[in-house]
């Protein structure tokens, strides 16, 4: 196995900051790259999962963003009106002045749905779009 390290800077909010490091405390963490090493690998395990689904789904994702940050809100309309063929329903919540929640009740061709996750997860302003099925 390779030992190789490679070393990268990041920028994160502060908020974002001082919560990870709340966690790392609680959980008893070595260091700061030791959780966002195993936070990468439960991402990458993600992305994997969503890679190999096949044939038809029914689930939903699960959309938590930033509504101010500029152009958001227009372009997560446009993804889910050309992604229409595999979305049954949407549900809006205002979460808090910033924050907003949306359910996409998806259902159609595993392809399809994840594109539409990939691409709603790659945006600016979105904190996290997790996908479920059942
Ligand atoms: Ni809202």
């Amino acid at each position: 196995m390779s030992s190789r390290i490679a070393r990268i800077s990041l920028t994160l909010p502060c908020e974002l900051l001082d919560e990870l490091d709340r966690v790392l405390r609680a959980q008893r963490y070595a260091s700061r790259s030791e959780a966002i090493r195993d936070a990468l690998r439960d991402f990458l395990a993600n992305y994997k999962w969503r890679s190999e689904l096949k044939g038809e789904q029914l689930g939903a994702i699960m959309v938590l963003y930033e509504h101010d940050v500029r152009g958001l809100v227009d372009e997560l309309m446009d993804i889910q009106h050309q992604h229409s063929k595999v979305i049954s329903a949407a549900q809006h919540l205002h979460v808090d002045a910033k924050n907003c929640l949306e359910i996409i009740v998806v259902k159609g061709a595993a392809d399809e749905i994840r594109k539409l996750v990939d691409r709603i997860g790659a945006m600016r302003g979105v904190k996290q779009a997790k996908l479920v099925v059942v």
